[in-house]
């Protein structure tokens, strides 16, 4: 297996996930892990992430020069290799300028980290994203690619395998990272590709079993793919120690709670199921304020939650399907920043209910949970849903929610859904649905005069939901969706189409 050594910086998981999708397992641990420590581990390499700090820094996170000795391939990146430098005589210099975007390599001198690529003649696009840079090689060590503005972009040892690069060889952006990750791995460390999704889940189980042992757990699920595999992972693990409790706030969309409820029971999964629909709305009559909206029910839930929860006796474990980029998220961005909604999820709850967490997809990236959830037996159709807010058509409704506009959101809503389905353009985007919009206009209807609601689609593209744009559906489809709105949903007689991105407009529309 390969060790990570972390060093603090935002792209170690992704370095994880790159060496995952060659097919290897991994491990991430902070860099102070003891040496004697990983020499029992016995790794079949090594690589020292990037970090924030400079080899000067006073705290800078350092490892023991002896982890050099257990001769194992190592890989330094970017601060990893500034480290590697430092610890073996060469100079650090710290400057004032970072460098950070796109820069071009050149090859100069044959090595198996290269393998495959062309020595000279050719340039290489990659990412830098540093402060420090070395201005003296450390005594055995050559450099092996250079860039305009440095002569050591990547540099190696010329007796041992320890490697160093300046540049960040797992962001998507640096064009030869792949090739470079798996010439480390496969030609220097003598991997072999075996690590799949099926040894992920044998190992979570296991790593479950070990940490909840007899206690009992539950879990809030809500139907979508983070939640519902975390469930079934967890219960692979433990069996019927965990409750799943879903709580049906009367916003799902339609038929949403037999078609998850039947295909967990088919499962085998221990599910509380809770119907709080008319709890939701008597709470939610007459609010208009989106931010009250989710307020309400982000307490609402809460209660529920605790109220399930003491009804099952002594628990002592909260499963959660936070995922990597949750975390990222939730670290890196320190100090105040405005909120811009308040996020329905069960962030909240841990605190609430001091319950230990037990979190299997937090090193998980969107796509690869999807892929487990593939392995654990779920039916393509849950696994590719659309992402779908905690507070559900609830925000969708534009001022006061009652069941006539829940009835026309939700009917309008199963019609976008089918027809992006029949059309083949549900799996090419990121998210698409109705929204209910708080106006009335005219129209006219088999010489009648109407004075109805007013629906709009909202059809996005995107890849994390950070940004996003509308997505250019052709007329056709956009046609149809107004059409079959207008005629089937009663009560409807006029369909927009939302064409803003994000930002400055958000996905949702409240
Ligand atoms: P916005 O509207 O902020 O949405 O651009 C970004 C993504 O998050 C989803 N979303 C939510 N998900 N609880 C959730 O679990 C929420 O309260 C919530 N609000 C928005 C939204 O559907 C989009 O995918």
């Amino acid at each position: 297996f390969i060790l990570i050594l972390d060093f603090g910086s935002q792209t170690t998981q992704l370095i994880a996930r790159r060496v995952r999708e060659a097919k290897v397992y991994c491990e991430i641990h902070p860099f102070n892990l003891p040496v004697s420590k990983i020499r029992e581990m016995a790794p079949k390499g090594i690589i020292l992430s990037g970090g924030p700090s400079s080899v000067y820094d006073k705290e800078a996170p350092k490892v023991e020069k002896e982890l050099f000795d257990l001769g194992c391939p190592i890989l330094g990146i970017c601060y990893g290799m500034q480290l590697t430098t430092h610890l073996f005589g060469g100079r650090v210099e710290r400057s004032e300028k970072r460098e950070y975007g796109p820069a071009q390599i050149e090859i100069v001198k044959d090595s198996p980290l290269f393998k495959g690529l062309n020595v000279g003649s050719s340039t290489y696009k990659v990412w830098m994203s540093h402060g420090d840079r070395i201005e003296e090689l450390a005594p055995g060590f050559v450099s092996i690619a250079k860039t305009e503005s440095t002569p050591f972009a990547a540099i190696s040892h010329s007796e041992s395998p320890i490697y160093g690069v300046q540049f960040h060889p797992e962001v998507v952006h640096t064009e030869i990272g792949t090739d470079l990750i798996r010439n480390f791995l496969f030609e220097i460390c003598n991997c072999e590709p075996i690590w799949d999704m099926h040894s992920f889940v044998e190992m979570a189980t296991r790593e479950i079993r070990e940490k909840v042992g007899n206690g009992r757990c539950i879990c809030a699920l809500s139907g979508g793919v983070d939640s519902t595999v975390t469930a079934l992972l967890v219960s692979r693990a433990i069996g019927d120690n965990l409750t799943s409790i879903f709580v049906n706030n009367g916003f799902l969309r339609k038929n949403e709670a037999e078609t998850v409820l039947s295909f967990l029971k088919k499962l085998g999964l221990k599910v509380d199921y809770v119907d709080a629909s008319s709890r939701f709305l008597e709470k939610l009559k007459g609010v208009v304020d989106p931010e009250k909206k989710r307020k309400i029910i982000g307490e609402e839930f809460i209660k529920i939650f605790e109220e399930e929860a003491k009804r099952i006796g002594k628990v002592e474990f909260l499963a959660q399907g936070t995922l990597y980029p949750d975390v990222i998220e939730s670290v890196s961005f320190k100090g105040p920043s405005a909120t811009i909604k308040s996020h329905h999820n069960v962030g909240g709850l841990p605190e609430v209910m001091k319950l230990d967490l037990v979190e299997p997809l937090r090193e998980l990236f969107k796509d690869e949970v999807r892929e487990l959830a593939l392995e654990l037996g779920m039916p393509e159709e849950l696994v590719w849903r659309h992402p779908f807010p905690g507070p559900g058509l609830a925000i969708r409704i534009l001022g006061e929610i009652t069941e006539d506009r829940l009835r026309i959101l939700r009917e309008a809503d199963a019609i976008v859904i089918e027809e992006l389905k029949k059309s083949g353009w549900y799996r090419k985007v990121w998210q698409g649905f109705a929204v209910l919009l708080p106006i009335r206009t005219v129209g006219v209807m088999g010489d009648e005069r109407t004075y109805d609601h007013v629906v709009a689609l909202r059809v996005v593209d995107s890849v994390d939901a950070m940004t996003a744009d509308w997505t250019r559906l052709p007329y056709d489809v956009l046609a149809r969706l107004s059409m079959r709105i207008i005629n089937e949903v009663d009560g409807v007689n006029r369909v927009c189409y939302d064409i803003s991105s994000k930002p400055p407009s958000t996905i949702e529309w409240e």
